[in-house]
């Protein structure tokens, strides 16, 4: 997509619990007060197809689901979402931010479900019409921290354990380290605010806000 207009895409990634949707909520709070017109996205959902998505993704009694079904439903979801919302936004000049976006197909999917990630990232250039983020903040914690931080009410993916999320946070660091040019590292043991604040220090650093 042309950036001719002042739009950016920023997205929050992290495992389960690390408080990466607190942060992407102060940063839209922020963003309106300042007069940026802004919208929060969350994945998987955000369109009516795409939270349809969701139920089937995270609330499915239905036995297992196959690993590349998983794969599919997440970048079908984020297909219609980023065709449907991500784009016509941008397309307006307006700042879409994000919880969550191909980032996390790459952590979960790849590094936590071990499908071969270069193949996941073809299919999220597929999905997203190629659309990459401009800034990606991935909150990082312990997945002990995380998985205490969260409530007894776990989804079918928070429920996998820790291994698993060990996998997730592995792959993140590495995708930190493979996209650095977008990539943030925020330390997710800090106050919330303090968090924001480093968030609106890269922010202004990268001349995203004054
Ligand atoms: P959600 O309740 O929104 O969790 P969170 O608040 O941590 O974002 O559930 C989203 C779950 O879906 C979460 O466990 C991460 C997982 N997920 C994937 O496995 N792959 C993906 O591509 C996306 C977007 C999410």
């Amino acid at each position: 997509m042309s950036s001719s207009n002042n739009a950016k895409f920023i997205t929050f990634e992290g495992i389960d619990g690390c408080g990466k949707s607190t942060q992407a909520k102060l940063l839209l709070e922020y963003m309106n007060k300042s007069g940026v017109e802004t919208i929060l996205v969350r994945e998987p959902g955000g369109t009516n197809i795409s939270e349809s998505i969701r139920e089937i993704l995270l609330h499915s009694s239905s036995g297992q689901m196959g690993d590349r079904t998983e794969s599919l439903l997440m970048t079908a979801s984020r297909a219609q979402l980023t065709q449907e919302v991500i784009i016509p936004n941008m397309e307006q000049g307006k700042f879409v931010i994000a919880d969550r976006y191909s980032d996390s197909t790459l952590a979960y999917q790849g590094g936590g479900r071990n499908l071969d990630i270069e193949w996941l990232n073809e299919l999220n250039n597929y999905a997203t019409f190629t659309l990459l983020p401009d800034i990606t903040f991935f909150v990082d914690i312990q997945p002990e921290e995380a998985l205490r931080r969260l409530d007894n009410n776990k989804d079918r993916i928070e429920g996998i354990g820790i291994e698993f999320q060990t996998r997730i946070r592995k792959t993140y660091h590495e995708l930190a380290e493979r996209f650095n040019d977008r990539y943030v590292i925020l330390d997710g043991y800090g106050e919330k605010g303090d968090i924001h604040q480093k968030v609106l220090n890269e922010m202004r650093r990268r001349k995203f806000v004054s």
